[in-house]
């Protein structure tokens, strides 16, 4: 559907979005370009529009391990009207939030009552093949599926969302998603700020209008990302949170199709990085501003002691270098923090947070690189010879069909993803492990502070070349690995590896 969508468009659009621009010259023949790349460029994302941060932050329900999730159409209260959204019951616009220790047994029932096929892929949980929501394992309209797994693996934040091929982008926009929040020992063993003093917040950022969710990317928003106006939190937009002057912990999660946030607070408030996707960092590090792409997860610990009560702040995305992209050229409001309770705490931030190992280079038994550049004129195809322009890895669509990496288990790897010629972020996903990153060269030129320790997604920024090295263990099936900007997943930036 929205393949028609972009044909139909291309030809008015290409025309329109060119007129004056500096690469004209590029396009001369457009109507054998069924799509055009660098047409994202030239669109700023949607710009977004606060709300009045007068909603009350809330939280999704508490699942259990023995779990049904019905996904369903439902309804959900935005900017002062209900409106049709899609969403996991027990919970309405994102599903229930797991909470379970490690070593438990899951066992979760989907119930599908949506009238297309859709699944559930656990982005960032360690288990097999067949329960992981490959593309492939799905529960047909009105169908079900048994999700049955054991966890074994650290402490973390990770999640959950349908992965139906060329319909994730959609389901997951309209608001089927939700946290999965795994706990154990060695994490307790910190004390770290707990009950309510450890607020998960997901990230959002929805096209709402009267008649629901709107998702229906243009051929330019293929290209960029789709993007919303409205930024919501644990579904709601633009919400407010009461806090005391003690240490919170936040645990975020960028669960938008495409846009990246560089997080800060409105006051200049340090923000110290514990976790990432993987769980906890070996030491905290603290930084001002911290750049999050889709599907990546931070665990940040903020200390309000010392802001007067009565204070309001908030949690801002800004302005970022954007290496010739749409995005950040926008600064906004995200979550606002009255500070509204005088309250002393004992906590001091650990300096030692977990055991990590840094896996040397030097272990990888082989190399793989993908080009995830995607320029029209990288892959020597010329414009004029009926191939469309997609978003390919190493010049591959999907296809569920083919294998395109064979991996020997128990053994590590070094995977590459270059974007060097790119123009557009790309943050890079693997099913079923978890990486560490080595380095990036081009661009930003450096890791930044949230990327040590254990990576499920990493982002490679146009300009970009991004090494990380990956322990495949044992845990043996075929799943992908894609861009985790959903309008690029959904348009065939996806690959499948298994190991064996
Ligand atoms: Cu969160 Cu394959 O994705
Ligand atoms: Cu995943
Ligand atoms: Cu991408």
């Amino acid at each position: 559907m929205q393949r028609r969508n972009f044909l139909k468009l291309s030809g008015l659009s290409v025309g329109a979005a060119v007129s004056g621009s500096s690469i004209a010259g590029l396009l001369v023949s457009t109507t054998s370009c069924k799509k055009e790349h660098h047409i994202g460029l030239m669109t700023s994302p949607v710009t977004v529009t606060e709300g009045n941060f007068s909603k009350p932050l809330s939280f999704p329900a508490q699942a259990g391990i023995n779990q049904t999730l019905t996904a369903q159409a439902t309804a959900a209260n935005l900017n002062g009207s209900t409106i049709p959204v899609l969403g996991y019951q027990p919970n309405s616009l994102l599903g229930p939030t797991f909470r379970v220790n490690n070593g438990s047994a899951v066992n979760i029932f989907l119930q599908n009552n949506l009238s297309e096929h859709t699944n559930i892929h656990w982005h960032g949980l360690k288990i097999p093949a067949l329960m992981d929501g490959h593309p492939d394992q799905l529960a047909m309209a009105g169908g079900t599926f048994r999700y049955q797994f054991t966890i074994n693996q650290r402490a973390g934040l990770s999640w959950y969302h349908p992965h139906p091929h060329e319909n994730t982008g959609k389901q997951v926009f309209q608001g089927l998603a939700g946290l999965f929040i795994i706990n154990d020992a060695e994490e307790a063993a910190l004390n770290l700020p707990s009950g309510q003093y450890e607020i998960p917040l997901v990230i959002q950022d929805k096209r709402i209008t009267t008649t629901g969710i709107a998702y229906n990317p243009s051929m330019e928003e293929v290209m960029a990302g789709y993007m919303g106006e409205s930024i919501v939190v644990n579904g709601i937009h633009s919400p407010f949170a009461e806090v005391a002057t003690r240490y919170y912990r936040l645990r975020m999660l960028n669960g938008s199709n495409a846009r990246l946030y560089n997080l800060a607070f409105s006051n200049n408030t340090d923000m110290i990085i514990i976790g990432n996707d993987g769980g906890l960092l070996k030491n905290p590090v603290t930084v001002k501003d911290i750049l999050i792409a889709p599907g990546e997860r931070l665990d940040v610990l903020v200390n309000f002691s010392g802001v007067p009560v009565g204070t309001e702040l908030f949690l801002v995305s800004k302005e970022f270098a954007h290496g010739g992209t749409a995005q950040g050229k926008q600064s906004f409001n995200i979550l606002k923090f009255k500070v509204a309770v005088a309250l002393t705490d004992s906590f001091t931030v650990p300096a030692s947070l977990s055991v990590i190992n840094s896996i040397p280079a030097s272990s990888a038994v082989k190399t793989r690189t993908f080009d995830i550049s995607n320029a029209m004129e990288h892959h020597g195809v010329p414009m004029n010879n009926g191939m469309q322009m997609r978003h390919r890895i190493n010049g591959k669509l999907f296809d569920s069909n083919r294998i395109d990496e064979n991996i020997s288990s128990n053994t590590n790897e070094i995977w590459v993803f270059d974007n060097s010629k790119g123009d557009e972020p790309h943050p890079m996903h693997l099913h079923g492990v978890f990486f560490q990153v080595l380095d990036r060269t081009g661009g930003r030129g450096a890791k930044i502070a949230s990327e040590s320790g254990w990576k499920d997604t990493v982002l490679v920024m146009p300009g970009e070349t991004v090494r990380v090295l990956v322990p495949f263990e044992n845990n043996k099936g075929k799943f992908v690995f894609h861009c985790h900007n959903l309008e690029h997943e959904d348009d065939g930036m996806m690959l499948q590896y298994q190991l064996s």
